[in-house]
């Protein structure tokens, strides 16, 4: 036996198969999902039934679970699960969430932002909600020298306000929101590659730089984090689970219809070094 891994885009994403997350999984097969995770940043497994249990079990392979910090805890069974959906009176500890949302890190606006994501779904809409991947490792190796050289130690305040319209740019700062700055570029602690660190939708502005100058440099790098060639989209069916690293990858939603329901489960593994 073994799990198959079949790559699902150039830059980023990969299918395993042979895995039923439904069940305990072997030492030998952890090892290799940790290891086509890293090689790969997303995967995706097809056609699972994960309870909520089942996907805290996986999480804990690979990490220790992250309490859900952004929503009211309805759950004390299950602190780290959150329903993000766009059904309201779940009854759960829910985000809810319609439509389009702008290419993010999850929780870079804290001082330790997560160091993975799964989702699993649940309910999806007939067409959109799709999720769409970018490679933050492949847009940093894309950029020449000179601007590798420019973004060195550089810092950028990262914002997120829940209240706020996912899709466009904030005008102005809600200081009670969580914000942090991080490193424009940062190494991942276990591959050593390095990866963009800024995305659309939470990093308002580079640290001691003019806005002009901030606003045109931020523009640049989302552009290429963006690129097409650096992306993986993926098209949700029932019974999916995702993982991402989000260390060196931004994701992002297309629109759905408000009138289809979406439910997917989310469980995050917590980040224990710190961002450099
Ligand atoms: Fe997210």
């Amino acid at each position: 036996m073994g799990i198959t891994v079949t790559n699902l885009s150039d830059a980023i994403g990969a299918e395993v198969s042979g895995v039923e997350l439904s069940r305990p999984l072997d030492e030998a097969t952890v090892a290799d999902i940790r290891r086509a995770w890293l090689d790969n940043v997303i995967l995706v497994f097809r056609d699972q039934q994960v309870s909520d249990d089942d996907q805290e079990r996986f999480c804990r392979y690979l990490g220790e679970l992250e309490v859900v910090r952004s929503a009211r805890a309805a759950d004390s069974a299950h602190p780290s699960v959150l329903l993000i959906t766009n059904v309201r009176d779940t009854g759960r500890t829910t985000a809810l969430e319609d439509g389009e949302m702008m290419f993010h890190y999850d929780q870079c606006y804290y001082e330790h932002p997560a160091m993975g994501s799964t989702l699993f779904a649940m309910e999806v809409p007939e067409t959109g909600g799709n999720t769409l991947f970018a490679s933050c490792y492949a847009a940093y190796e894309s950029l020449n020298d000179a601007m590798k050289r420019r973004l060195e130690g550089l810092r950028a305040l990262n914002y997120y306000d829940y209240a706020r319209d996912p899709t466009v740019r904030p005008k102005s700062l809600n200081p009670d929101a969580p914000q942090w700055a991080h490193p424009v570029v940062r190494t991942h602690p276990e591959t050593g590659r390095k990866a963009l660190f800024v995305n659309r939708l939470m990093t308002i502005r580079i640290e001691g730089m003019a806005a002009d100058e901030s606003d045109a440099l931020l523009e640049a790098l989302f552009e290429r984090i963006e690129d097409p060639t650096h992306r993986y989209e993926h098209v949700w069916r029932t019974g999916d689970m995702v993982i991402w690293d989000n260390r060196c990858s931004v994701h992002a939603r297309t629109y759905f219809s408000p009138d289809d329901r979406r439910m997917m489960r989310r469980v995050t593994i917590r980040e224990t070094q710190p961002v450099v």
